[in-house]
């Protein structure tokens, strides 16, 4: 696919603002609580970075992956790694990760995170796409809503390209990831 099949969906400055948001707010709910920020790689590697930067108060990072999505559709299977090995036994922990789209992810994250008896779970992502969910959950934490488009950039990929992207993109109709 050529690099003009992408058009802009938010600059940087508009994902700054997001972010900046959603810092303030979790510094707000979290004050004294040292929360676990657990990142999901690998595409919430940017966003994650970005967001503790926004954040004042006492942080803690993790990361875990999850992997599910064959070029831009979701298998349905989520295979996770690295979430039952993370002690988060009484902690306040918020899950971070790029998109909610059909949900599966957050989902099961959240329920493998919940067997290790968290104090508390929280779900925040950067982009939330509501018209793809296939299981109902919503994010405790969403920086900006967007229709049911394939996006890349930020840490966002397509077949593992364009995450370096500063800004993010909306993949054309008919997009492959061949040139
Ligand atoms: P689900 O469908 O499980 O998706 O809610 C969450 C995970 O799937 C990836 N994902 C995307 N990645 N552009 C991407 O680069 C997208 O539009 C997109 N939608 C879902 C992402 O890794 C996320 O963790």
């Amino acid at each position: 696919m050529s690099d003009a099949n992408l058009s802009l969906r938010y600059s940087q400055a508009i994902i700054a603002r997001a972010v900046a948001r959603l810092g303030a707010e979790i510094s707000h709910d979290y004050k004294d609580r040292n929360p676990l920020l657990v990142g999901v790689l690998n595409g919430a590697f940017v966003f994650l970075a970005d967001l503790i930067r926004t954040i004042e108060a006492p942080v803690e990072v993790g990361f875990v992956s999850a992997h599910s999505y064959h070029h831009t559709d979701s298998t349905g299977d989520v295979q996770t790694f690295g979430v039952q090995s993370m002690n988060v036994r009484g902690r306040h922990v918020v899950l971070v990760d790029d998109i909610l789209d059909t949900g599966l992810t957050a989902t099961r994250l959240m329920e493998l995170i919940g067997q290790g008896e968290p104090a508390s779970v929280a779900f925040c992502c950067l982009l939330d796409k509501p018209s793809r969910r296939v299981v109902p959950i919503d994010a405790n934490y969403r920086g900006l809503i967007i229709p049911g488009e394939f996006v890349v950039g930020y840490g966002l990929d397509l077949d593992q390209r364009w995450r370096n992207l500063p800004d993010i993109y909306t993949v054309g109709q008919g997009g492959s990831s061949d040139e």
